[in-house]
């Protein structure tokens, strides 16, 4: 079983280790994980590499080799790289010298593997990793860099591209399944799950929207399914989805009466109640049928905070 740790960017704590969780028991279902500071360590077959494409809010992220006292004592078996580099993450609430740490740790990696120091160009990177309760030595040979869709068509009032991939990681979709976005304005949601290889079908009553959305997809490639419709549509796709990932309607839309909450109402009391629903909406707009649902509070500006629902 792999040990993987990843750094969080510091977004959206919460959201972000719950975002590594989901995506890691996506792939493997006994996954276990521990957390301090903006670190997440993983115990699971699922490796770094799968969840680090697909997460929006980590920094750094890699294998755990060991924990360690003496940095004079570091042990690291692994295949020795052409040229490696020492990073220090200090985490904890200590001043901690880096620098010195990555210069003794990089003196006996060196001798060791009689290999290069590159800090510019290393083929392997070495994390020494410093919570309030330990040390950790981590590895990597892959840069963090996701695959991200463009969006050459946008439009006010869109969802950011991070909430949007998150919420599809919470949805615990993995590729080849698919979600459906009954709102789907210009497509955030669906281009974020596309990236990641799941399939996915939007509905918006608007057709402006529908053609921004099918442009952005274009785009990139993509052949989601987009219907001009209102959300109750979804009722006759129920069987072809996995999960119902969606930015409701924040007001009330000019071509439709229902106050954002009633229509809020209406909407979950059709979804099919065993697939999972990882739903944003303005904060304030609660609605019981959400009850058991984990929320999440995004704040955006002083007059918008968000609430992501996921049931
Ligand atoms: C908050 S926006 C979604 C924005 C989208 N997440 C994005 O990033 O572009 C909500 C969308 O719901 C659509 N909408 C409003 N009422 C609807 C209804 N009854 N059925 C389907 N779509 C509706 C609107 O046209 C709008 O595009």
């Amino acid at each position: 079983m792999l040990q993987n740790f990843f750094v969080l960017s510091g977004e959206q704590i919460e959201l972000a280790k719950d975002e590594i969780i989901s995506i890691s028991k996506s792939y493997d279902s006994n996954t276990e994980h521990e957390s301090e500071s903006r670190l997440v360590i993983t115990k699971s077959n699922a490796s770094f590499e799968k969840i680090v494409k697909r997460a929006a809010f980590v920094k750094v992220a890699g294998n755990i080799s060991s924990v360690f006292d003496d940095v004079n004592k570091i042990e690291l078996e692994i295949p020795r790289p052409d040229a490696f580099a020492c990073r220090t993450i200090n985490l904890s609430s200590k001043k901690v010298d880096g620098v010195a740490l990555e210069r003794e740790a990089g003196a006996i990696l060196k001798k060791k593997w009689s290999s290069k120091v590159s800090l510019s160009n290393p083929s392997l990177t070495v994390y020494l990793i410093l919570t309030d309760t330990k040390r950790y030595i981590g590895y990597s040979d892959m840069p963090v860099e996701p695959k991200r869709p463009e969006k050459i068509f946008k439009y006010p009032h869109e969802l950011e591209w991070k909430l949007a991939r998150c919420m599809v990681n919470l949805s615990s979709l993995r590729e080849g399944q698919t979600l459906c976005d009954p709102f789907c304005g210009t497509g955030t949601i669906l281009l974020e799950a596309e990236s990641m290889g799941i399939h996915s079908v939007g509905i918006d009553f608007d057709e402006k929207m529908c053609n921004i959305s099918e442009k952005n997809l274009v785009q990139n490639g993509y052949e989601s399914r987009i219907i001009n419709s209102s959300f109750d549509y979804i009722q006759k796709i129920k069987d072809d989805i996995d999960a119902v990932v969606t930015d409701v309607p924040y007001g009330t839309a000019s071509r439709s009466s229902a106050s954002p909450k009633k229509l809020i109402q209406d909407f979950i009391s059709i979804l099919p109640k065993k697939k999972r629903l990882v739903m944003v909406y303005k904060k304030g707009m609660d609605i019981d049928e959400l009850g058991k649902a984990k929320k999440y509070e995004v704040y955006r500006h002083k007059s918008l905070t968000r609430v992501i629902a996921v049931r």
